[in-house]
């Protein structure tokens, strides 16, 4: 079902609204000119996941040299600052599989011997940045539409509660 959450004008680019929508706290994102709506409720502990800042992605295809960025994409929640992309809702940060790589090192002649590879990319869905982990959760997320001069987002409406069986 379409709910009219604002108009345009209410959230301006860089700016968020967070308002309850058919029983869900929904935060609606203005991300330069494009929108997108997160449920405002991180998957890992229920923390208030769009209250949380929003980053540029930071690029570095090798170790030393890194682009950052400025559009703000990347949500952290103010929890545990895990990281989730507000366009899709992926986390893109799994501690459990993200650690560092330990190197065996030796000293022969003056020079450090170094050897391994970088972080494993399993995504299917595309990540913000390459090399980035994808993580075990997914914010819900919603279509959102500009309709005149109105932000509309699209929020399926939950089945009814099923009656509780008495029967013995
Ligand atoms: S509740 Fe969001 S990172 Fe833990």
């Amino acid at each position: 079902m379409k709910y009219v959450v604002a108009s345009v004008d209410q959230i301006p680019p860089g700016e968020r609204k967070i308002l309850d929508v058919a029983g869900r706290s929904i935060g609606v994102f203005n991300v330069d000119g494009d929108y997108f709506a997160l449920r405002n409720r991180c998957p890992h502990q229920g923390g208030a996941l769009c209250e949380g800042k929003l980053w540029g992605v930071l690029k570095a295809d090798v170790p030393g040299a890194f682009e950052y960025s400025p559009r703000k994409e990347i949500l952290t929640c103010p929890w545990h600052g895990w990281e989730f992309h507000v366009r899709t809702g992926q986390s893109w940060c799994d501690p459990r599989r993200l650690h560092v790589r330990s190197y065996q090192v030796s000293v022969e002649d003056g020079s450090v011997l170094t050897a391994g590879a970088g972080v494993e990319d399993g995504s299917v869905v595309t990540a913000p940045a390459r090399g980035l982990v994808r993580g075990p959760y997914v914010v819900e997320t919603y279509p959102v539409s500009i309709e005149g001069r109105y932000v509309v987002v699209d929020v399926p409406t939950r089945p009814p509660p099923q009656p509780i069986s008495t029967s013995t």
